[in-house]
């Protein structure tokens, strides 16, 4: 990201979790693949069981698991892409609680075990394409947003979603400056939130997530600009207008409410058109959708996605 700085507890794991559908593949702890980590890498210790999904994954190469915890954005750690890792030990994510609540008939809070075993997990292969034109293909472990929604069960009023990241200013170390109006905070629409794409990780490469790709839990909206995966999110509340998103609120000219991968709509600073794929020399062409058409773009028929950018 550039700105102007430059800069409940109901069945835990349910019988679904047992069942093999055709296109799901167990994966088991031991298939994790040996990790090379440098000591500036500090990854989560616990494994997760999952399974493979294999209708919404992609089979293009995935980065390695030091490109995806050493070049990030998470401005609550720093500004900088390696900040996030150097800093990662500032986040504390010990007794967090994710709050579930607004417009809904069964709001919830799920702790840090509600997170990695209330739901059956999936290991979902995923382009990540960051809007200052670069990107990675990242094994996330999570489960679909979905799940949530169903057990809360939403009012028939609410439109959209909003999701709220960690504020810790005593701890974190970007949050001892007003770069962002902190909390970071982002939102959806209703309907973009239970795409079956939609997920909530709690992990990649096979353990639980790092805390500079956004520990314990953040979203993943693999059609979207980068900045829509919120971080370490501490609630999600279900609204009736259209929320309030970091970006957005920072830059509107800059940083729309859809925020869509969309090579045909120019940042005012750069082009859409061509990404550089982390690890690779050269460009490649930006994918509408970053390449997810056929499983969303039924959510936007008849808007104009250069005005709703
Ligand atoms: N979430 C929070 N809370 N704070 C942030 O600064 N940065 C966003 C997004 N989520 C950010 C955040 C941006 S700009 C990007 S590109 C992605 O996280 C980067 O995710 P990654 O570091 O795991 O690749």
């Amino acid at each position: 990201m550039t700105n102007k700085y430059d800069i409940d507890k109901e069945n835990s794991i349910t019988d679904e979790f047992y069942f093999l559908n055709r296109r799901k593949i167990m994966a088991s702890i031991l298939s994790v693949p040996i990790l090379t980590q440098t000591s500036m890498v500090s990854s989560k210790e616990q494994n997760l069981f999952f399974t493979k999904d294999l209708d919404y994954s992609t089979n293009e190469e995935t980065n390695t698991f030091k490109q995806i915890t050493s070049y990030n954005n998470f401005y609550e750690l720093g500004t900088g892409k390696k900040d996030p890792m150097l800093n990662a030990n500032k986040l504390s994510t010990k007794n967090w609680k994710l709050t579930i609540d607004g417009l809904v008939d069964n709001p919830i809070v799920l702790d840090l075990e509600d997170l990695t075993k209330k739901f059956p997990l999936e290991e979902r292969i995923y382009r990540l394409r960051c809007v200052e034109a670069w990107s990675m293909v990242v094994p996330w472990i999570g489960f679909e947003l979905q799940k949530i929604i169903n057990i809360v069960k939403p009012l028939q009023k609410a439109k959209y979603v909003a999701f709220e990241s960690i504020l810790d200013p005593d701890n974190l170390p970007g949050q001892k400056r007003k770069i962002l109006n902190w909390p970071y905070r982002e939102g959806l629409r209703i309907d973009e939130a239970s795409n079956p794409l939609t997920l909530l990780s709690v992990g990649l490469y096979g353990k639980i997530l790092p805390n500079q790709n956004g520990s314990p839990v953040r979203l993943i909206v693999p059609w979207k600009y980068g900045f829509k995966s919120i971080k370490s999110i501490v609630r999600i509340s279900f609204v009736e207008s259209e929320p309030l998103c970091t970006w957005n609120e920072q830059t509107p000219n800059e940083y729309g409410f859809y925020s869509n991968v969309n090579p045909y709509v120019n940042h005012p600073r750069w082009s859409q058109k061509r990404e550089r794929r982390i690890g690779e020399f050269g460009k490649r062409d930006t994918l509408m959708f970053n390449g997810y058409s056929k499983f969303v773009s039924n959510l936007y028929e008849g808007m104009d996605l250069k005005k709703n950018f």
